[in-house]
């Protein structure tokens, strides 16, 4: 009853209450503190969602998404369905002469992601893709500063495994 009624409010005069209450994704969204959580990705795990979707659209500073996502997105099977094992390396600088940072375990929608300080966008990354026994499947030819990566990985070239 009460929502229904703050529903009639709002409707009745959508453009003050957008300008009242900032929506996500806009630069003065209040997001919740109590999203800033560590988070990161696990083998099997099937608590995330919108595979294929850009993730640090939400899962940002201005935004609603739990968890500010300093890498993020989504791994293929061959066939185009999600990929379920593997995991995504992050090297600091290169893979053949800088440092392993991080490797995000796949999870069992599909999705990597961390919200770890990886040094970006100050320092670059090169991702490698590795397979459940750990052997290299492929990498990015070079190295990037933005690891959000269904940004640039949409259906046209998403990151598959063979
Ligand atoms: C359209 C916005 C949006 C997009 C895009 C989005 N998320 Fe989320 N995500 C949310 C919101 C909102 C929550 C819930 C926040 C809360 O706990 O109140 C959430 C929660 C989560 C959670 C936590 C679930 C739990 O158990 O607490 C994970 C993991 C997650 N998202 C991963 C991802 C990944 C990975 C992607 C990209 C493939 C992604 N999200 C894309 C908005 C989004
Ligand atoms: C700014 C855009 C951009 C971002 C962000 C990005 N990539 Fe890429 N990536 C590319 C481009 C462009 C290519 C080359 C595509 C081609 O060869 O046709 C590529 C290639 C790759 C390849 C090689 C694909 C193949 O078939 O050999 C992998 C693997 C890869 N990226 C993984 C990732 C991962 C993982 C992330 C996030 C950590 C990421 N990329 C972030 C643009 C991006």
């Amino acid at each position: 009853m009460i929502l229904a009624l703050l529903f009639a409010c709002a409707g009745g005069d959508i453009d003050s209450a957008a300008a009242e209450a900032p929506l996500p994704g806009d630069v003065d969204y209040d997001r919740d503190p109590a999203l800033n959580v560590d988070m990161q990705s696990e083998a099997g795990a099937m608590n995330s969602h919108n595979t294929g979707q850009a993730c640090t659209h939400c899962h940002q500073a201005h935004s609603n998404g739990r968890g500010q996502f300093t890498a993020a997105g989504s791994a293929y099977n061959a066939d185009g369905t999600p990929a379920s094992s593997g995991a995504i390396q992050l090297w600091a600088g290169s893979a053949d002469t800088g440092t392993l940072l991080v490797e995000l375990p796949v999870d069992g929608l599909g999705n990597y992601y961390t919200t770890m300080d990886l040094g970006l966008p100050q320092t670059v990354i090169q991702p490698v893709v590795v397979d459940a026994t750990g052997a290299e499947v492929s990498r990015m030819p070079w190295a990037t500063e933005s690891a959000s990566c269904n940004q640039c990985h949409t259906p046209v070239k998403r990151v598959t495994f063979p």
